[in-house]
């Protein structure tokens, strides 16, 4: 199957797997991967290495506004960078996650997001996953795909990526996270977790990859009449 170029914007809650299958995508699609997550991950560790985050989450926003306007965060290959510093496997780490989601409830922190992921999507041809893609920005996005999946089995999902990764974590600590972060980014004014009216739901808690593939393949027909 010929697929034009499109947007295809993956959004959902937390550890439903929204970037491995935005990765799998961009591979059998040839497509271009964006992952908003790791931008907002960027600006939290940015924002903790700088003290502009306290241990209880107070940001400092005036300050952090200013220092944002030399920031550069950009993909590359390694995955996600800040200058020329590669912070992939660091953004992944628990104290990232811990803080992401009151740095991506700061307006301007989203407005400057929004700016990098429409200049980087604007060729098209891409596979976004986040929050707010399909609702924020690309509300155009021809395929809008809308992920969720039982609490439980994404904690696990998520603590087996970070063992195998070598990180020690338990499942307690990767649950509460998750949850909260779910809570905070569904109930925030700017732009919260919701559902597009036209994006289409997947609970994959009990799906495959290759089920999820079938699956987005009879979508995108679908839609775009492709058969
Ligand atoms: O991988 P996981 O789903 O756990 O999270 P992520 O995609 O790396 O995103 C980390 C956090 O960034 C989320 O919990 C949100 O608070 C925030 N985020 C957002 O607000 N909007 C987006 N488009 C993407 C992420």
């Amino acid at each position: 199957m010929h697929i034009p170029d499109i947007i295809i914007a993956i959004d959902g809650y937390s550890s439903t797997g929204k970037s491995s299958f935005a990765k799998r995508i961009a591979r059998e699609f040839s497509f271009n991967y964006l992952d908003s997550g790791a931008m907002y991950r960027a600006v939290t560790l940015f924002a903790m290495e700088n003290g502009l985050i306290s241990d209880d989450c107070k940001i400092d926003v005036d300050s952090l506004v200013k220092a944002m306007e030399t920031l550069d965060v950009h993909f590359a290959e390694g995955g996600t960078f800040i200058g020329d510093r590669c912070v992939e496997q660091r953004i992944r780490c628990l104290d990232v996650a811990d803080k992401v989601s009151p740095i991506a409830a700061v307006p301007q922190v989203r407005a400057y997001v929004d700016a990098r992921l429409r200049e980087l999507g604007a060729r098209r041809r891409v596979v976004m996953d986040g929050r707010d893609i399909g609702t924020t920005v690309f509300p155009d996005a021809e395929i809008k795909v809308f992920m969720t999946a039982d609490p439980l089995i994404r904690a696990r999902r998520r603590a087996d990526e970070m063992v195998a990764g070598g990180k020690n974590v338990d499942l307690e600590s990767v649950l509460k996270n998750l949850q909260e972060r779910d809570y905070i980014d569904t109930h925030r004014e700017t732009s919260p977790l919701v559902k597009a009216d036209d994006a289409v739901v997947l609970d994959n808690s009990h799906m495959t990859m290759d089920d999820q593939m079938v699956w987005i393949e009879e979508l995108i027909a679908e839609k775009l009449c492709l058969r």
